[in-house]
């Protein structure tokens, strides 16, 4: 049975990936700091899955622990390495935290794999490296934009920085998996996205939004050229993303990567705009979104949806939930956190 060390694992994205990983047979070691996620996600964890993940709470910035930890856990086949912070507005107010934590963290990721001679990373890249592209669907060709962010700018450097790290030799298998815009929960409403404070995100703000524990929903603009004026975005389940982690692990342990360094996007091929996001949530749960238009947000681009042709052949994975559940499963899980 293969061991995959999941960095972030507590975390949103990482937590699904972990019930997935588990449920393929995979066993799992989570290292994360807590400072996005809570320690009860692990107990959820094994609720859902029966079977309890190991756990290593420390800091990745923390280069001696990383390294002191991967030498602990000496039989590890691969990383998946989630943890980053993740807050595009934070990032502009404060782009050295940025900077140092998720470079940092990353580095000594790769660092405490050489050491210990753990040769298979995946890693959580963005659509956000593309910034607004010139053609949609966006292919995995299409140009690295500058970055709107210093977050958008971290993703960019992390994967030059395992691209380099090939370069200079190291003995490493790499696919960043570039993923549009995760939404929604495990149909058990036990894991789910749970940001800290007010969400920026639109999903989690519509469900609470409709929970009563925000006020009226902000849509964002209605003056871009789009059908309906609000701009469109490529919405995946979070537990199809997680899917495509386990196949990429399995990619990489099985040696069938075409070479040291993939990149896929991860999206649906379909992009949804505000409105449609809105009035699919209210179909979905039977619930009413309660929102006006205002001013554009800083910094949003106008469209951007996924080419997944290439994930689909050469991963053979593809997306199967729609908006809907995805929206429902969101609907859900905050109803049960909520005690709604
Ligand atoms: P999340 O904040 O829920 O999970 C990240 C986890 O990493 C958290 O549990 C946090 O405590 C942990 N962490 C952060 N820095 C750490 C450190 N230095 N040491 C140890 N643990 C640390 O975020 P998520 O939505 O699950 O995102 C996971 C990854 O996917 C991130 O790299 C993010 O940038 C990327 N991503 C997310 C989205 C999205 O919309 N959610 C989209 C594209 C890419
Ligand atoms: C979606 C749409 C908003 C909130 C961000 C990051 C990106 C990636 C995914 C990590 C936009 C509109 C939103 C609200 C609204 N993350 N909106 N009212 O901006 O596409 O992407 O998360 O890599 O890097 O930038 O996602 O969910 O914030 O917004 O009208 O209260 O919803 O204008 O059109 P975004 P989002």
């Amino acid at each position: 049975m293969s061991k995959i060390l999941v960095s972030g694992g507590t975390g949103y994205i990482g937590s699904h990936t972990v019930v997935e990983l588990q449920n393929a047979g995979f066993e799992v070691a989570i290292i994360d700091s807590l400072a996005n996620s809570q320690i009860d996600v692990i107990d959820h964890i094994e609720q859902i899955t029966g079977k309890r993940p190991e756990f290593y709470q420390f800091d990745l910035k923390e280069r001696h622990d990383t390294r002191a930890v991967l030498k602990e856990l000496d039989n590890i086949d691969a990383v998946i390495h989630f943890a980053a912070y993740k807050s595009v507005g934070e990032s502009v107010a404060n782009p050295f935290k940025y900077y140092r934590n998720n470079l940092q963290s990353l580095m000594n990721m790769i660092d405490g794999m050489n050491r210990n001679h753990v040769r298979h990373m995946v890693l959580s890249s963005s659509c956000t490296v593309y910034g607004q592209p010139d053609v949609l669907p966006v292919t995995e060709q299409s140009p690295v934009k500058p970055a709107d962010s210093p977050y958008g700018s971290t993703k960019q450097i992390s994967e030059q920085i395992i691209q380099d790290a090939i370069r200079s030799g190291l003995d490493m298998n790499a696919i960043a998996l570039r993923y549009f815009n995760p939404i929604g929960a495990h149909e058990s409403a036990k894991i789910g996205e749970l940001p800290v404070g007010e969400p920026n995100n639109l999903v989690p703000y519509i469900t609470q939004s409709v929970a009563g524990v925000r006020g009226q929903l902000k849509v964002f603009g209605n003056d871009y050229n789009t059908p309906d004026g609000t701009p469109i975005r490529d919405y995946i389940h979070v537990v199809d993303l997680a899917k495509a982690h386990v196949v990429a692990i399995k990619r990489l342990l099985e040696g069938k990567n075409k070479a040291n360094y993939e990149v896929f996007n991860l999206g649906t091929g379909t992009g949804n705009s505000v409105l449609e996001v809105i009035k699919t949530f209210e179909s979905a749960t039977g619930q009413n979104v309660n929102y006006a238009v205002t001013d554009r947000r800083a910094g949003d681009i106008e469209k951007v949806w996924a080419d997944t042709t290439l994930a689909n052949t050469e991963l053979g994975w593809k997306a199967e939930k729609s908006l809907a559940d995805a929206l429902r499963s969101a609907w859900n899980w905050e109803k049960n956190y909520r005690n709604i």
